[in-house]
């Protein structure tokens, strides 16, 4: 079994406060696990670290079978291509059309110049693939509009896009739906899912609707305050356990600080 994500022992923290307190799993190829955790228990940290945003203060995350820990600036450049981001607030750019925003995902791939994802140097290539991502999730009719003039749910299908025109290996995605109505969020998983199995990737996603959770996710990883309470697959996870995760010290800085901690 190959691992997309494995995860170590994981300790970070910000000044005193302990973040993650030891956290550890390892996600196979493939796989698509729903990360489930109330409010401040650390479930975007641990988002950030698997990019080599957070420096560890001890532990291990190897992507792929690369190390971030003894990763070059070199090595983690590489690592770093092969993840795609999807986040509530899309993060697209706002003075550029979908057409656009989605060929940036094929900068960090080709090196291409920011004329080239502007579109006005872009091989015709990577122009038919941007197409080609826009069509699949089903914004080609909507090219030339600018975020603004799209609907939340349509802004993260364009984002969806941008991560497909990237290729990743791992798609991480930081609470996809948080801003969407239900039935644009349910589409946005769907097609999220649909991608992941289509194109053999494995997904790390935070959610906070446990029925979804339920769902879609092929496996569950609840946090509560800094460490990994479950780590099952779906069929083995209940709604108690699911809903003890809000209940009692959630937080990490409700916490006692310090080593112990
Ligand atoms: N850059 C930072 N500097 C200091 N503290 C931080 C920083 N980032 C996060 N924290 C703290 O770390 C804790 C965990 O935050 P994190 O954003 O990882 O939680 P989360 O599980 O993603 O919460 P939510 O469900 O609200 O998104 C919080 O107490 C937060 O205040
Ligand atoms: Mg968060």
């Amino acid at each position: 079994m190959t691992s997309a994500i494995t995860c170590q022992n994981v300790r970070v923290g910000y000044g005193p406060l302990n973040v993650l307190r030891g956290v550890s799993f390892d996600i196979p190829v493939g796989q698509g696990v729903v990360l489930l955790g109330a409010n401040g228990c650390g479930k975007s940290t641990l988002m950030r670290s698997l990019n080599g945003l957070e420096k560890l203060q001890s532990g291990k995350i190897i992507i792929h079978g690369a190390s971030l820990t003894d990763a070059t600036r070199r090595d983690l450049r590489q690592i770093r291509r092969g993840m795609g981001y999807v986040f509530q607030q899309f993060n697209l750019v706002p003075q550029l059309s979908a057409f656009q925003n989605v060929l940036l995902g094929a900068m960090g791939r080709h090196r291409l110049g920011i004329l080239a994802c502007l579109g006005l140097t872009a091989p015709a290539g990577e122009r038919a693939r941007a197409m080609a991502c826009l069509e699949r999730v089903g914004m080609a009719d909507r090219a030339r509009h600018r975020p603004t003039e799209l609907s939340g749910g349509q802004q993260q299908r364009v984002a969806i896009a941008r991560m497909l025109m990237q290729a990743p290996k791992v798609v991480i995605a930081d609470e996809p739906i948080a801003s969407l109505d239900p039935k644009a969020g349910r589409e946005v998983l769907d097609l999220l899912w649909q991608i992941v199995r289509e194109e053999g990737l494995s997904m790390l996603c935070t959610l906070h609707q446990l029925d979804l959770a339920q769902e879609y996710a092929d496996r569950i990883i609840g946090m509560k305050a800094g460490r990994v309470e479950i780590d099952a697959a779906i069929a083995d996870t209940d709604m108690t356990q699911m809903n003890a995760l809000y209940s009692g010290m959630t937080r990490v800085d409700a916490q006692p600080t310090g080593e112990a901690a």
